[in-house]
């Protein structure tokens, strides 16, 4: 079903929804209790309601969007009418993922992935220059779509970096390769992400877009902020993930492009497989009593990209385990 075509020809030519006229959701705020023509005072205070950002057209990026919770996210996403690109090292995995991603978004949406390393920065700069001449570039089934302008194609209004490994080992067993694998995906991944991809994603004098409605997404994990044996490596990447979203939230606000972080504790996905400990006894640690699903993660995401205020925000997800660590 699949048209698999080197990414040096031009493909894709789609209207972008959001050219349209909308209202702006945040000058058109509802007033609670509305009969009321201005504002309504409460303690000093005006309560307002804010509406959730359409995301219907909006391009998203995601970046280990084949499996587990970038998976989820992709899917939620392509319910809300986003336009999805995975990225990941696996083609097989990029296919049936996007299969799935099409079963449950609407039609005619022209999905799609690209085959890529999130550690290499000329794949970045390739992605993002337009200009991919090694990576395998696949449509959706959903519809063939003409090549015609492969730039305007991947301006993500979304970026969400989620590819990350882990590998459970002591430091001082561990080889020096896995630890700058693990490194570099995660880390320089999300680094190499925001660098190469925010840029696409500031407003153009050209283009009319939803206000705010430009955002990162950075994954990061609850062994950022609470440690454990066998994780030194992968904590420090995934602090290191939460320390460059706070401190680009700066570099990118004024600039019209929100970032944000998600901090899941133990999630349900094939990484919760490869370790050493059983799900049954996580669980027994997690107040919430059950460890998290890749769809808890996604409804964060969605809370991250369609609240036009949330930017430097991190959501702590983890089901009550960060309280009695
Ligand atoms: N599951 C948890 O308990 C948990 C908890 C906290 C945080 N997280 C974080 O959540 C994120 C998603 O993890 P998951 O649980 O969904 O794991 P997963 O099911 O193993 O998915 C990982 C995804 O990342 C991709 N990936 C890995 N290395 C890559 C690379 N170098 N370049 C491009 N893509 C790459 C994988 O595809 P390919 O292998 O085909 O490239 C896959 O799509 C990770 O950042 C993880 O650290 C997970």
């Amino acid at each position: 079903m699949f048209s698999a075509k080197p990414l040096s020809l031009r493909l894709v030519c789609y209207h972008h929804p959001l050219l349209t006229s909308k209202p702006n959701p945040t000058t058109t705020r509802k007033l609670i209790n509305g009969g009321f023509p201005s504002r309504l005072l409460c303690n000093g205070a005006s309560l307002t309601t804010a509406s959730p950002l359409s995301l219907k057209g909006t391009n998203v990026v995601i970046t280990g969007g084949s499996s587990g919770i970038g998976r989820a996210i992709a899917i939620e996403f392509a319910r809300q009418g986003s336009y999805c690109t995975l990225i990941g090292r696996n083609e097989d995995r990029l296919k049936s993922a996007l299969h799935e991603i099409c079963d449950h978004s609407m039609s005619n949406v022209p999905h799609r992935y690209v085959v890529g390393d999130v550690r290499d920065r000329s794949f970045w700069d390739a992605l993002s220059s337009g200009n991919i001449k090694s990576t395998r570039f696949i449509e959706s089934p959903v519809e063939t779509f003409l090549a015609d302008d492969i730039p305007e194609r991947l301006y993500p209004n979304v970026l969400i970096n989620n590819a990350g490994v882990t590998h459970s080992s002591l430091l001082l067993r561990e080889h020096p390769s896995i630890i700058e694998s693990v490194i570099e995906t995660n880390l320089m991944g999300t680094i190499w992400g925001c660098k190469y991809m925010a840029k696409l994603m500031l407003p153009k004098p050209t283009t009319r877009r939803v206000p705010n409605s430009r955002c990162i997404i950075n994954i990061s994990s609850l062994l950022a902020t609470h440690g454990g044996k066998g994780c030194s490596v992968y904590s420090a990447s995934k602090a290191g993930v939460l320390g460059f979203t706070r401190a680009l939230s700066a570099e990118l606000g004024p600039l019209g492009v929100r970032i944000n972080a998600i901090v899941p504790g133990y999630t349900n996905t094939a990484m919760l497989d490869g370790l050493s400990i059983t799900t049954e006894t996580i669980e027994k640690s997690i107040p919430a009593s059950r460890v998290g699903t890749p769809e808890d993660i996604a409804h964060a995401a969605m809370f991250l990209a369609q609240n036009g205020y949330a930017n430097n925000c991190i959501v702590n997800l983890d089901g009550g385990l960060s309280a009695v660590m």
